[in-house]
């Protein structure tokens, strides 16, 4: 078994705001992240697919494929965009890049048998650097 890991980056905005908390709250939990006008990150997508050497191709994955797929799900749909309020996703959340990095996995996860029907590779992780001291990691079941 190989484990593959491929680089994948987006801008995006957020603001970390819960709409069950009072404003004062919200201000003492968030901190600065809880600016009404947002900010944004530079984020970095680690995808994680693990599966056995194709003896054919000496691949363990079809790059171009997970590209595809990980541009048509993820990057597409997360670059340059508002995470409050673009992402059908992370609708009624808040877009901590915990919650990110769960939806993206669940998203990947979700897709990756029609996309990989012979059963290999398997997502593994989807790593996500949010700054370069904060990442987080969804490891796939
Ligand atoms: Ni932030």
């Amino acid at each position: 078994m190989i484990t593959l890991t491929r680089r994948y980056r987006f801008c995006a905005a957020h603001r970390l705001h819960a709409a069950s908390l009072g404003e004062e709250e919200n201000r003492a939990i968030y901190g600065k992240c809880n600016n009404p006008h947002g900010h944004g990150h530079n984020y970095v997508v680690d995808v994680s697919v693990e599966g056995p050497v194709d003896r054919a191709t000496g691949r363990v994955v079809d790059l171009q494929h997970l590209d595809a797929l990980v541009r048509a799900l993820i990057v597409s749909r997360y670059d340059h965009r508002n995470l409050n309020t673009e992402v059908p996703e992370l609708s009624g959340k808040v877009p901590t890049t915990e919650v990110v990095t769960e939806a993206i996995e669940q998203h990947l996860a979700k897709q990756w048998p029609a996309a990989f029907p012979a059963g290999v590779p398997r997502l593994r992780r989807v790593r996500i650097w949010e700054t370069r001291n904060n990442q987080f990691e969804a490891v796939a079941i």
